[in-house]
């Protein structure tokens, strides 16, 4: 289907869906706690129930029931139901999609600053990328999300650090992956990265990747542990290879069109289910971790731990030519960001 025709269909979708199930108007949304008459804000993930993004989905659920004595309540869009990562944010700008979370890397297109996050060993530990988050900068980037994408960020979710796959041979030093089709996503500074690694990179969108790595069309791709677990990656790659690239975001988003519909009290009742919903997240994410990395071995993919340090070193270029895009003193401060 071509790009048009796909974004019409969507949208003339997400219109009915505005009718039938009343995103922020009234409807009952047949659930067990919210009440009658419960306002639903449709919330979009790029993976399914069970996943580490819904146990956030999940938790915002309840927190805003108990919150709003069930008159707000959730319903969650699994596997792209809504569209891809870069059209759910469009979306949420225009008003046609109520909220979804959204990892950073299509963000970037939106707002240049969160092309920080695409930046290669910005972090070694999740606890850095929390203090950032949770301090100025995440309240920075939160503002100009909300000012140039016209989309609020509830909470800071968390993807998790990316690791590469793929279906042609183990990787221990960037010279393994020299050749190989890579699958970034729809960001200038993942092709970069890639390309500096020596893959012959292509971003695409997240819906695609599946059928693409089947198909052989791309060989290799990266995302977090839970993902390829949940993606079943595990059924067209062989090789999971530890790189431990980048710490990606999953923003919970919301449509400010939406979310200014809202009264006060809703707004408040919104945003302390969202503090209380990212902090489950983020703990449900970092638990799922080993059990994640030990199923993966028993699905049959062989992991390799690379030495980082070839890879910290192939990336360099990236730094040269991105961090004065970005901003060098935001990258600079995120990096001495204490924790
Ligand atoms: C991607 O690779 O496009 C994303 O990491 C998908 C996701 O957000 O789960």
């Amino acid at each position: 289907m071509n790009k048009i025709l796909k974004w019409l269909t969507l949208t003339m979708l997400l219109s009915i869906g505005v009718l039938v199930t009343g995103c922020s108007s009234d409807n009952t949304g047949g659930n067990a706690s919210a009440g009658e008459g419960a306002k639903t804000i449709n919330v979009s993930l790029p993976l399914g129930p069970e996943s580490h993004h819904d146990a956030g989905v999940q938790k915002f659920k309840e927190e805003l029931e108990k919150n709003t004595d069930g008159s707000l309540t959730v319903v969650p869009h699994y596997n792209n139901e809504l569209g891809g990562e870069r059209e759910v944010v469009e979306g949420m700008g225009i008003g046609t999609i109520d909220a979804g979370i959204s990892s950073t890397g299509p963000i970037g297109g939106f707002v240049q600053e969160v092309m920080m996050w695409d930046m290669p060993y910005l972090v070694d530990e999740a606890e850095q990328a929390y203090a950032i988050l949770d301090g100025d900068i995440g309240d920075e980037l939160a503002g100009k999300i909300e000012k140039q994408a016209n989309v609020v960020v509830l909470g800071w979710m968390e993807n998790g650090f990316r690791n590469e796959t793929n279906s042609v041979r183990p990787v221990e030093t960037p010279e393994d992956l020299k050749g190989i089709k890579h699958r970034t996503q729809e960001s200038k500074v993942q092709i970069d990265t890639w390309e500096a690694f020596g893959t012959n990179a292509t971003p695409m969108a997240w819906p695609e990747v599946y059928t693409a790595l089947q198909q052989k069309v791309m060989e290799s791709q990266e995302n977090p542990l839970a993902t390829i677990l949940d993606v079943r990656f595990y059924e067209v790659q062989d090789y999971l290879n530890l790189t431990k690239h980048v710490y990606s975001p999953a923003p919970l988003l919301m449509s400010k069109q939406l979310f200014d519909s809202f009264t006060d009290e809703e707004q408040e009742a919104i945003m302390q289910a969202a503090k209380v919903a990212t902090k489950h997240q983020r703990i449900a994410s970092q638990d799922m971790e080993e059990d994640v990395k030990k199923q993966l071995v028993e699905k049959g993919m062989t992991v390799t731990e690379p030495n980082l340090e070839k890879f910290k070193k192939a990336v360099e270029p990236v730094y040269e030519k991105w961090a004065p895009e970005i901003g060098e003193e935001l990258i600079k401060e995120a990096r001495n960001t204490e924790y």
